[in-house]
């Protein structure tokens, strides 16, 4: 959608464009220390994991790597389709789980249905630290699982942007009213995300204290 959108998609092989970045934050340092990390991908959410779970494997920043048994990537959308890539994800050897709103691949339904599903029969456990990219509805309702399950985690955001940089105030973000920020309203979306922890900012309007 948009007019950015429909220019890059006009493109054809060959065309130059010019780029910026990168610019901001990505997820925090996936170390091989603590609870399992469990991502969630929301259609082309899945974009940010890939490389995400490659470096977590790697062990990046001077942090322990990962093992494959402490990265959970469950991947979500509409329909078998749109889950684009997954045999990709299926060759990093890391346990990836898939569910479908119609039921044509993996688990009928969302995936925090599918999480619940494999919490219920023990494959994932109840203490994990949770990233999620996809839908803005689909990061509203893992922020709310994060705050009444006191999880630790972080959303990779959206917004529209104007500069990129951090200059024009186009992307902001809420932040959480009693959360660290004080009374500071709202955190800029391009340089000081678009990765944010939900102890930051809220999509939902959730009191986190
Ligand atoms: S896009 Fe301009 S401040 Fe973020």
């Amino acid at each position: 959608m948009g007019e950015g959108t429909r220019a890059l998609a006009a493109c054809t092989r060959g065309t130059k464009l010019k780029i910026v970045g990168p610019l901001g934050n990505g997820w925090p340092t996936l170390d091989g220390d603590g609870a399992p990390w469990v991502m969630l991908g929301g259609g082309i959410g899945s974009a940010p994991f890939y490389m995400a779970i490659e470096q977590a494997l790697l062990g990046m920043d001077g942090a322990r790597a990962a093992k494959r048994e402490q990265l959970f990537y469950l991947y979500g959308a509409a329909k078998r389709g749109f889950l684009y890539d997954l045999e990709a994800f299926e060759k990093l050897g890391v346990p990836t789980f898939t569910c479908t709103m119609d039921g044509s691949h993996g688990l009928k339904g969302h995936v925090l249905q599918l999480l619940e599903h494999l919490q219920t029969r023990g494959v994932i456990p109840e203490k994990v630290r949770l990233l999620a990219c996809g839908p803005e509805k689909m990061l509203e309702a893992v922020e709310r699982h994060a705050h009444a399950r006191g999880l630790e985690c972080w959303l990779s955001l959206e917004t529209l942007m104007g500069c990129g940089v951090g200059i024009c105030n186009g992307c902001p973000v809420p932040t959480v009213p009693d959360g660290r920020h004080g009374l500071w309203p709202n955190m800029k979306c391009c340089v000081e995300g678009p990765v944010f922890s939900t102890a930051d900012v809220t999509l939902c309007g959730m009191q986190h204290a």
